[in-house]
């Protein structure tokens, strides 16, 4: 396994495959590896002769009172990881490589970024369009490969490559859960024990909103409701940034669940921001 730390380097690593005409599988990530990201690798595996990983926490993403600097990192044990699941290389850019002084070319995703983390984090969506969009002119893959966990930001990269006409495959990727439930993140780790208990809720929450909607529950504010009172019940709970209910490709606001959904909530326990979804397929035809 290679592991490349310049644009030069991995743009001629991806040129040599692409030369005997194989496909490259590529999955971004900001590191600290869980099950969740290794589930993407495993998918990228079963579908690609060659699996590029890249490690980078993105500054671009963060706003200035977001957790950067705190955000974990162990390129050791990640590399060990993706060695094991059989990856042929990772690219491990510095900040200057990917960002040199005086940098200032951005791309937008408009309407898809204005709801749900969008709102809260106005400026985070343009941080991670322009970063994967340059990872993907950079590594120049067949198909790319995101985790559900972050809906929205699997809606606007789709929507990105379709609007920009990149022939990128976005493959998106099932939810990987522990055991009680709660869908793996690398924020998890800054959870104290009893907060850790308690984010059960949210998985147990979007459940529940599931199981109504599925019974015929069709207005939003009541589900909502019941899913805000489930979360509201949990002692560590700092904060609910939101309970939406959304259409499954636009992200908009649903009053009245007439359609494919997303339930998605964002919650704060003490200081970490927590998010989690749910799809509810009310009409199987028209989940394209
Ligand atoms: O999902 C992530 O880890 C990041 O947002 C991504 C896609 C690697 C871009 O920095």
């Amino acid at each position: 396994m290679k592991i490349i730390r310049t644009v030069e380097e991995m743009k001629e690593f991806s040129k040599k495959i692409k030369e005997s005409g194989k496909p490259i599988g590529f999955v971004p990530t900001m590191g600290y590896l869980h099950e969740g990201h290794l589930s993407l690798v495993r998918k990228a595996k079963e579908e690609n002769n060659t699996v590029v990983t890249s490690i980078f926490v993105n500054p671009t993403q963060f706003a200035p009172t977001e957790d950067l600097d705190q955000y974990p990192r162990d390129e050791k044990g990640d590399s060990a990881k993706l060695k094991k699941e059989g990856v042929a290389a990772i690219f491990i850019p510095t900040i200057n490589e990917i960002y040199p002084v005086d940098y200032q070319t951005y791309v937008e995703v408009t309407e898809l970024t204005k709801n749900l983390c969008g709102r809260s984090r106005p400026t985070h969506f343009r941080g991670v369009t322009t970063i994967v969009l340059k990872l993907f002119k950079i590594v120049n893959p067949d198909r790319a490969y995101f985790g559900k966990k972050d809906y929205q930001q699997f809606r606007v990269i789709e929507k990105m490559c379709r609007d920009l006409n990149f022939d990128v495959k976005i493959v998106p990727c099932p939810i990987v859960r522990e055991k009680d439930g709660v869908a793996m993140s690398s924020r998890n780790k800054h959870l104290t024990e009893k907060e850790r208990r308690d984010t059960i809720i949210l998985h147990q929450s979007l459940e529940k909103g599931k199981e109504i909607i599925l019974n015929g529950e069709r207005n939003s504010s009541k589900i909502i409701q019941t899913m805000k009172n489930m979360i509201g019940s949990k002692k560590t709970l700092k904060k609910i940034d939101y309970v939406s209910i959304v259409d499954l490709y636009t992200l908009k606001d649903l009053h009245y669940v007439d359609r494919n959904i997303l339930i998605a909530v964002a919650v704060y326990f003490g200081k970490v921001r927590l998010i989690d979804n749910i799809e509810v397929i009310i009409d199987a035809k028209n989940n394209a």
